[in-house]
């Protein structure tokens, strides 16, 4: 070898080195890995170009300053070795929120058009950073920075996540906690379900019993659909809600980290705690409770549904349409977003068939189906919202009664509403069941508390937001959902959020061709660490076996595999513990006719690393077809 084979040589193992460093989520859309790292000392100067960039620079240092123990202070000035610069000429490609970062021995320089931009080249630093800085105590540790460059912007516009606050109640400290972790993922969007038949979480303040009796329930515990009816008289003390005072600190502090709030008021449907209040507005006008999570529905299984308590607005009562303009003044005044997204989902038609005000109106503006009056009410509310420079959004079952253009759609029911959305030219969110809801099983049931639909992160990964067919420019983006109905506590709000919210985090900012499942899974497994060290919850279900069944010629067949790559799976049927002694699997198998059960276990690089799962015959039989 000659020097300078030798000097390349160093230089592509140094690359290498540096490469592995970098695991980044999202993953940006050009990442150039260079020889050489930077070190964060207590001597490293951070500076900012512009007055505009001090908020993030003060809030870079603050994030250095926990787990370093260095107590570094941005200030004004071109020459920090963390230099973070608005650019003077605007660069096309970053936009909005893109941003440049290059960081090499000499220190990191940080380039965006916008606050934003350099808010999530902050986040970036931080990933690229070990991962101690994640640590809430200080941590003796070199801090070094692989030297890199790269350049990055979102490929949407909207990327977001929901969380239902009325199922279960989160405090406004759970609520900014929760935003943190999502503004790290770059996401911009925190969509506030913030009314429900189990809670209406916002002060209004011309309408007072909507908190003082509509967010407080009855205390029940087990699963939710399965609790007891509240009993005459029983105390309330389940609940709360955010003040207006609450609201207005949640959204200065998402603001600060690029993260505008969308609120969500459930309306015709799903209004069972502002029956509670205001009973009045109903078409029976009977009193309702808050619901604590009763069977309070059947569901026929094609979606279709009947409610056996009232939660419908009644659209034919002029108070219902002064009600709402009530709500809505105030939420308007409190939310800069210009959307307010007004639910319109799951909203059963029943009382309005049998209700002879729903029956006259209906006559009045020759309408045949009752399903058409949420038409009508969904284009009043409509025109409330305008009336405050409000744009409504709505789930996708909006269209079903006929909406105006200028509606924005949720595509949640799969992506058919998004599609059909879209080719009548509304602008679309892309949030559907099949890819985006994360209140749903990510594990083997068997292992996870039971939820009645099921999605894994692989899946949430491999979601293309647009559809075949359907014109880009309609899809603002997406989101991920968590309802909350089987959620009591933040911690188990992560778990189910994460590494799903992480999968979705890259389906919305990344570029299409830069998915890679494997790829994506060693990042993860770096994520993991990360959180452990921030004391975030998630899911390790992607260690699990996925089992799967079919029928064959007669015969019980077994399919097994790992939702990543590299793992071994070994199972027994003959009532023994399964370890790596056992049989592994590497086929699809008949079972042996007879009452067995399956045990499963998962193993990597010879260690034990997934859960086991243990499943009956008759288990197995019910699950032809699933997973
Ligand atoms: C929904 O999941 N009901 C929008």
């Amino acid at each position: 070898m000659n020097l300078s084979r030798v000097l390349l040589f160093i230089l592509c193992i140094a690359t290498a080195q540096a490469q592995s460093l970098i695991n980044l989520i999202p993953q940006p859309v050009s990442v150039q890995p260079q020889p050489g790292v930077f070190t964060l000392t207590r001597a490293t100067t951070i500076h900012y170009n512009q007055a505009d960039a001090k908020e993030v620079a003060d809030m870079l240092s603050q994030r250095l300053n926990t787990p370093t123990g260095f107590g570094l202070a941005a200030k004004p000035g071109k020459t920090g070795k963390i230099q973070l610069n608005l650019s003077e000429t605007p660069n096309a490609q970053l936009g909005q929120e893109g941003y440049m970062l290059d960081a090499s021995s000499k220190g990191v320089v940080i380039t965006a058009n916008r606050p934003a931009g350099l808010f999530y080249g902050m986040q970036t630093l931080t990933q690229l950073l070990p991962k101690e800085i994640e640590g809430k105590v200080v941590a003796a540790k070199t801090w070094s920075v692989p030297a890199v460059k790269i350049t990055d912007y979102p490929r949407f516009g909207w990327r977001g996540i929901m969380f239902d606050v009325s199922r279960h109640f989160f405090t406004k400290v759970e609520v900014k906690q929760y935003i943190d972790q999502l503004a790290k993922l770059k996401y911009n969007t925190f969509h506030w379900h913030l009314t429900d038949d189990n809670g209406w979480r916002i002060e209004i303040k011309s309408l007072p019993k909507l908190t003082s009796v509509g967010a407080w329930r009855v205390a029940r515990a087990g699963h939710y659909g399965d609790r007891a009816e509240p009993k005459p008289g029983e105390p309330t003390p389940y609940g709360g809600f955010y003040t207006q005072d609450d609201i207005r600190e949640v959204i200065a502090y998402a603001q600060a980290r690029n993260v505008t709030i969308v609120p969500e008021i459930d309306v015709p449907g799903h209004s069972m705690a502002a029956l509670a209040a205001y009973p009045e507005l109903s078409c029976t006008k009977a009193i309702v409770s808050v619901n604590p999570g009763t069977a309070f529905s059947d569901w026929y299984g094609n979606g279709t549904f009947k409610m056996k308590v009232e939660n419908t607005l009644n659209p034919s009562d002029e108070k219902v349409y002064e009600f709402l303009d009530k709500v809505f003044t105030e939420v308007a005044a409190l939310f800069p977003n210009p959307y307010i997204h007004v639910g319109g989902d799951e909203c059963y038609k029943g009382y309005w068939a049998n209700d002879p005000g729903c029956q006259a109106l209906m006559k009045q503006l020759n309408i045949r189906h009752v399903e058409d009056l949420q038409g009508y009410f969904m284009n009043r509310v409509e025109k409330i919202l305008t009336a405050k420079g409000k744009k409504l959004l709505g789930w996708d079952e909006i269209l079903e009664g006929g909406i105006s253009p200028t509606a924005t759609v949720m595509s949640w029911r799969g992506i058919k509403g998004g599609i059909e959305a879209a080719k009548e030219g509304h602008n679309v969110v892309m949030t559907p069941t099949t890819f985006a809801y994360l209140d749903y099983n990510q594990g083997d049931p068997t292992v996870d508390p039971p939820i009645y639909a099921f999605l894994r992160a692989r899946t949430s990964y491999g979601y293309e937001p647009v559809p075949d067919g359907v014109d880009a420019k309609y899809i603002l983006g997406g989101q991920g959902n968590l309802w909350t109905e089987q959620i009591p506590t933040l911690r188990y709000a992560e778990y189910m959020t994460y590494p799903r919210a992480w999968a979705l985090s890259e389906v919305y900012w990344s570029p299409k061709e830069a998915k890679n499942w494997p790829n994506f899974v060693q990042r993860m497994e770096t994520h993991f660490e990360r959180a452990d060290m921030a004391q975030v919850n998630y899911s390790r279900a992607i260690y699990d076996a996925i089992v799967k069944t079919s029928m064959k010629d007669g015969k019980l067949r077994l399919e097994l595999e790992g939702e990543i790559p590299g793992l071994d799976i070994y199972y027994t049927i003959d009532d023994t513990m399964p370890d790596q002694f056992s049989t592994r699997y590497s086929q699809p198998v008949d079972l042996p006719d007879g009452p067995i059960n399956l045990r499963v276990i998962t193993y990597r690089a010879g260690k034990p690393i997934g859960h086991l799962i243990t499943l009956s015959r008759d288990a197995l039989q019910k699950r032809i077809g699933r997973f």
